[in-house]
């Protein structure tokens, strides 16, 4: 996407966006069409019924002779202009319906004092997470899914409030991008070695980048997570990337992800049907990867530090087996009851390891982690669950401004039982048949050791099964926006 900014139209010509409120008159170039087209922007509006809603438009072609060739009248409502979420949707929507009319290049002309501080930037964000598409595998481009949308002139005054604000969120959208294109890779592609090396390509915007090999595991007695790994002939990493954004040597953050590059379930093997969707199981450690690229470019001011966790979990005669027992690196033991609840035992030793070597004072981790978070909650949501009502009540604003929400879901000593184990400190899986998402946490929460601690179980907000407001179907990056903001708030 280009963009360029300006404070008057310079050539009146091609396409002309308008955002129109109910209760503002006419832009004054508007008017002056009004007038010498004999009422026809008036009468268009009230013949074509456009509501004033933020997703409803009037589409005019011009009559020969006119400078412009057509005009796009978008309608909104007040209140959206209240919300910078609200008002990325609705630069999303301006993207539907240029690429709807195959429409490559358009003006976009924002009326004084509709926006505040620079707001309208958020416009450019909308409009661009909805350009985003994934076609390299397709060898014919006629076979694309199609982004005809390549350029837009933002006509607005208070242009320096716009480029700063813009400057962030460009930042934001540019994670975004590098989460969903990880995600919808497949597993062939995107092996361990290779999501290690997509990490690495991150020093170049100023990030340290640590990768550590599977002798380095073996050495730090990571036992759970090279469990995991050992049916796959594709080695496991752990890759730890550290942004200084301070002089204070501590880190306010860790970002944690699970990222299993394939999970076929292991010895506990899943069913065929739907099995490919399993390649973005790795989605945990894409949207860390997003968030930390985010907040480099962003010149973030806060020092984070990340740790993810890659393994590829395949069944093999040197695959773990359901019973056995490992030892994580905390020197805790677990049974390994289920070899499909791989993603815990990741977490177990890359959470440990990044309290140990970061010594963070908030940990938060994303994992695709249960099916059953789909169950309870849908695909609108992420569950939450934390050891710190305080923080999880900050994320759950955060979540709900920016319009990727979590949902707090319970986590009290009641469920530890669910996780005893005979022959060891405990299993990995619960042992009734519900609350099946909180097994996983209860689980994970075993390796937290005083540190505010959210567990995020992004399962069913990965992927998107069709369109939505700036989310093309497919990966979403859903967390980056979300965590890049409670990061910087
Ligand atoms: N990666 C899956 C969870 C998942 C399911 C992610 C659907 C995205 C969409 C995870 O490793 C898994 O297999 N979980 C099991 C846990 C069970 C064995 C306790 C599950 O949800 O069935
Ligand atoms: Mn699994
Ligand atoms: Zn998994």
């Amino acid at each position: 996407m280009l963009f360029n900014f300006q404070t008057n139209i310079k050539k009146e010509q091609g396409v002309l966006v308008f955002l129109c409120l109910k209760s503002m008159p006419l832009d004054d170039y508007l008017l002056n069409i009004n007038k010498k087209y004999k009422n026809y922007i008036n009468k268009a509006i009230k013949l074509s019924n456009l509501e004033y809603n933020s997703s409803s438009c009037v589409d005019l072609i011009l009559p020969q002779g006119s400078k412009a060739d057509r005009i796009i009248l978008v309608g909104l409502k007040e209140d959206d202009l209240d919300s910078s979420y609200n008002i990325s949707k609705i630069g999303s929507y301006i993207t539907s319906i240029l690429n709807s009319r195959k429409i490559s290049e358009a003006n976009l002309i924002i009326s004084k004092k509709t926006f505040k501080n620079g707001s309208q930037a958020n416009l450019l964000y909308g409009i661009t997470l909805n350009t985003y598409r994934f076609n390299k595998y397709f060898s014919e481009s006629k076979r694309y899914r199609n982004n005809y949308l390549k350029k837009i002139n933002m006509i607005s005054d208070d242009l320096a409030s716009v480029r700063k604000v813009w400057s962030r969120l460009k930042a934001v959208q540019q994670g975004v991008f590098l989460t969903r294109d990880l995600v919808s890779e497949p597993s062939n592609n995107l092996t361990p070695l290779l999501l290690a090396k997509e990490a690495l390509k991150l020093k170049k915007i100023g990030l340290k980048v640590n990768v550590l090999d599977e002798k380095e595991l073996k050495k730090l007695r990571m036992g759970a997570l090279l469990g995991v790994a050992q049916g796959s002939s594709n080695k496991p990493f752990v890759v730890t990337l550290e942004w200084k954004g301070n002089k204070s040597s501590n880190f306010e953050y860790s970002f944690i992800g699970k990222g299993v590059t394939f999970d076929t379930g292991g010895i506990s093997i899943k069913p065929s049907g739907g099995m490919e969707e399993m390649k973005y199981d790795m989605g945990g450690s894409a949207v860390v990867l997003g968030l930390m690229k985010a907040l480099a470019l962003g010149k973030s001011k806060v020092n984070v530090s990340a740790a993810i966790g890659l393994v590829e979990n395949m069944p093999s005669g040197t695959a773990q087996r359901p019973g056995d027992v490992v030892t994580s690196m905390s020197g805790k033991t677990i049974e390994v009851i289920n070899t499909d609840a791989e993603g815990r035992l990741v977490l177990a030793d890359v959470v440990w390891y990044a309290q140990k070597k970061f010594k963070p004072k908030k940990l938060i981790d994303l994992a695709t982690l249960t099916g059953a978070i789909i169950v309870s909650i849908g695909q609108e949501k992420a569950g939450m669950f934390s050891n710190d009502e305080k923080l999880a009540s900050e994320l759950e604003q955060c979540g709900k401004q920016i319009g990727e929400p979590v949902w707090n879901m319970p986590i009290d000593e009641s469920y530890e039982r669910d996780i005893k184990s005979d022959i060891a400190d405990m299993k990995n899986v619960g042992s009734g048949r519900g609350a099946g998402s909180t097994a996983g946490a209860i689980f994970v929460k075993r390796f937290i050791k005083d540190v505010s601690w959210i567990h995020l179980d992004i399962a069913g907000v990965t992927w998107a099964k069709q369109d939505k407001p700036m989310i093309p179907k497919g990966g979403t990056g859903y967390g980056v926006r979300l965590l890049e903001k409670f990061v910087n708030k």
